[in-house]
């Protein structure tokens, strides 16, 4: 995909300009907010903000902001995510994790202090929006990551660990620990082009809520099968947690089968967006496709 490269110089510039405030004094929980958000991972979440807004014919400066605060999300989530309250993880992206890195402490509050620059960042963007619009994608984003979405999802995380899960648990779980974020991006992307069609934005959110648990499953699967060096962060570390995931609970090649089912329903949603959801379209395989 030719946009990939140019989506993710764009995010890093705008990552970088949200993180380079003057030293407050709190130095230490600074450099590791840069340190978890800075030239890593794969942006996608950023890179899906782009794709949907300029299908729509936003320009990529006008999706930088939305672009920059779900990838800070993203970030807060992956420290607090590999705590040893949660998953206990001691590599994330090719390195030691956050709290590794510090501390556990200075951990929790990178996290926090990156929630709270998120919101920031999505409110100063202006970019000739209508008031309405903006306080809508603050909200949707808000709605993304509370009780009803990734927290929500996360706190069912945990009380599925060391217990047997069955599909509708762990399907509910994944739409919401990591399925609502990617939703979020796919939506924030479709209102900051200033999208008033409502059956547009609802294709939208059916796309992004399907690839988003089609990701996760892709993630489980990964947990089994793929190679740390490649992933990044520790290959098994399901398993080794008694983290129910899709492969644990269907199969290896049922959970296959469902990525592939929820990648179809995901371009099944893009029918009436005709050639403008080219892009779309190509993440939804890649999401399923990918190694890492
Ligand atoms: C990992 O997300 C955590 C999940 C929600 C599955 P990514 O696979 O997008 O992680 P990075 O950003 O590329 O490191
Ligand atoms: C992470 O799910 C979901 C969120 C961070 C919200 P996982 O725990 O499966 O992610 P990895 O495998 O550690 O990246
Ligand atoms: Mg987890
Ligand atoms: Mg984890
Ligand atoms: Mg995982």
């Amino acid at each position: 995909m030719p946009r990939v490269r140019a989506a993710q110089q764009r995010v890093e510039q705008a990552l970088l300009r949200s993180l380079s405030g003057a030293d407050t004094g709190a130095a230490r929980l600074q450099e590791a907010m840069r340190y978890s958000v800075l030239g890593g991972g794969k942006r996608l979440r950023p890179l899906l903000v782009y794709i949907t807004g300029e299908a729509l014919g936003a320009n990529p400066a006008d999706l930088d902001a939305p672009a920059a605060a779900v990838e800070l999300i993203h970030a807060y989530s992956l420290i607090h995510d590999d705590l040893p309250a949660m998953d206990d993880d001691d590599l994330r992206r090719g390195r030691p994790t956050c709290h590794r890195a510090f501390d556990e402490g200075t951990a929790i509050l990178a996290g926090d202090a990156l929630q709270a620059l998120a919101f920031a960042v999505l409110a100063a963007h202006t970019n000739g929006l209508a008031d309405a619009t903006r306080v809508r994608m603050l909200t949707v984003l808000a709605d993304a990551i509370g009780l009803a979405g990734m927290a929500g999802g996360q706190a069912i995380d945990l009380e599925a660990a060391g217990r047997a899960s069955d599909p509708e648990h762990i399907e509910r779980m994944h739409r919401r620990k990591t399925g609502a974020l990617i939703r979020a991006s796919v939506e924030l992307g479709a209102l900051a082009a200033s999208t008033k069609n409502e059956t547009t934005l609802a294709a939208l959110r059916v796309y992004g809520g399907e690839i988003g648990l089609a990701f996760q499953i892709q993630d489980d699967i990964l947990d089994v099968t793929g190679d740390t060096e490649v992933l990044g962060k520790r290959a098994g570390a399901d398993a080794a947690h008694g983290k129910p995931n899709y492969p644990s609970v269907f199969g290896l090649e049922r959970a296959r089968a469902l990525a592939r089912e929820h990648r179809d329903r995901a371009l099944a949603a893009l029918d009436g967006l005709g050639q403008a959801a080219t892009e779309l379209r190509a993440l939804a395989h890649y999401v399923v496709d990918r190694v890492q």
